[in-house]
């Protein structure tokens, strides 16, 4: 079995993408461990296609996007990422053999969906650039699924809480943000209502479900599109959780009204039982684990850069 991690100069002999291997010897685990990273725009097809040949890349996992806040910022561009950048994804993938996996979210619904819980298959009318471009990927790659054989897979994400990126312009970002200036200045400045329900996931069990899903025998998938979840919570909950270990933080509720309004359209709770029958999806935090291992990320994180 090769050394987990690489070294520095397997890193730079093996530049690559994620290969099989990977998954069979390592798992989930620290993939930013595990290769070189490639720059490349999802727009440039033909860079792309290079990319994915020379690697020998077999699964292709898409991730690029614009998410929902930023989208209602600039529609054209969002429209080109999110759109025309997987179109170039799934004609290389159908072109090529290789699998792919695309995450949807719960901005793939909208005020016309069931909102508590919101089921697998229901109506889909978003009302965001973001949530139009994900369900145009998730019927997208469906269609290439039956009509040329592609192993295409997607999950609808909550809500992910993660410590170790800053928020990418999404409606949820406000519960990373509130750990960051919690632990910073003691002062959160939060966009959504207090009473504001929405899905959420700690990224540990966000990665665990995609290599879950991705590894899943295809007879056990009755699906190509699943919904997971986690916990569903508001900024209110989310408070009064990190108010337990963090007494003196103050919030002032500054409502943002485009994202709020967004907010308001999402479900408030995710059915994912067919993800939890079909291959057997589990998540491990609940919001008090979550609210504990973020804190003592960042807090360790802070400590570090203050004593360097
Ligand atoms: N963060 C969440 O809560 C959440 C929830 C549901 C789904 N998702 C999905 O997960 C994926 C990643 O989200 P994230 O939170 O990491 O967002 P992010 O904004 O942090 O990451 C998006 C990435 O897309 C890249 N990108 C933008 N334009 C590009 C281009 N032209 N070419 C190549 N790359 C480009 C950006 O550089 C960035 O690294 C997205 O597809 C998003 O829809 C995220």
């Amino acid at each position: 079995m090769p050394r987990f991690p690489p070294s520095p100069s397997q890193r730079l002999t093996t530049p690559r993408f994620l290969l099989q291997e990977d998954w069979d010897n390592w798992g989930w685990v620290s993939l930013h461990c595990l290769g070189t990273f490639i720059y490349a725009d999802i727009l440039d097809y033909k860079n792309l296609r290079e990319i994915v040949v020379n690697n020998r890349i077999t699964w292709l996992v898409h991730y690029s996007a614009l998410l929902s806040a930023v989208g209602e910022a600039n529609v054209p561009l969002s429209r080109d990422v999110n759109i025309t950048g997987l179109h170039n994804i799934l004609d290389i993938c159908a072109e090529h053999g290789v699998r792919i996996f695309v995450p949807s979210t719960i901005g793939a619904f909208g005020p016309t969906s069931p909102r508590n819980p919101t089921p697998d298959l229901c109506i889909q009318r978003p009302r965001t650039i973001y949530g139009v471009s994900k369900v145009h990927a998730e019927l997208m790659g469906e269609y290439y699924h039956h009509k040329y054989g592609l192993d295409f897979r997607c999950l609808r994400y909550p809500g992910i809480i993660s410590a170790d990126s800053q928020p990418g312009g999404g409606t949820t970002d406000y519960a990373v943000q509130i750990f960051h200036d919690a632990v910073k200045t003691g002062i959160f400045v939060c966009n959504l209502k207090a009473d504001t329900r929405l899905p959420m996931m700690y990224i540990v069990d966000c990665l665990r479900a995609t290599l879950e899903m991705m590894e899943a025998p295809a007879e056990t998938l009755s699906m190509r599109t699943y919904n997971i979840n986690a916990m569903s919570c508001t900024p209110e909950d989310l408070v009064q959780e990190v108010q337990k270990q963090l007494p003196g933080l103050h919030i002032i509720y500054n409502v943002d009204p485009i994202r709020q309004a967004i907010a308001d359209s999402w479900p408030m709770n995710f059915d994912d039982s067919n993800a939890r029958k079909d291959w057997g999806w589990k998540h491990e935090y609940e919001l008090p684990e979550l609210v504990q291992t973020m804190l003592n990320f960042i807090c360790t994180n802070s400590r570090l850069t203050h004593s360097n």
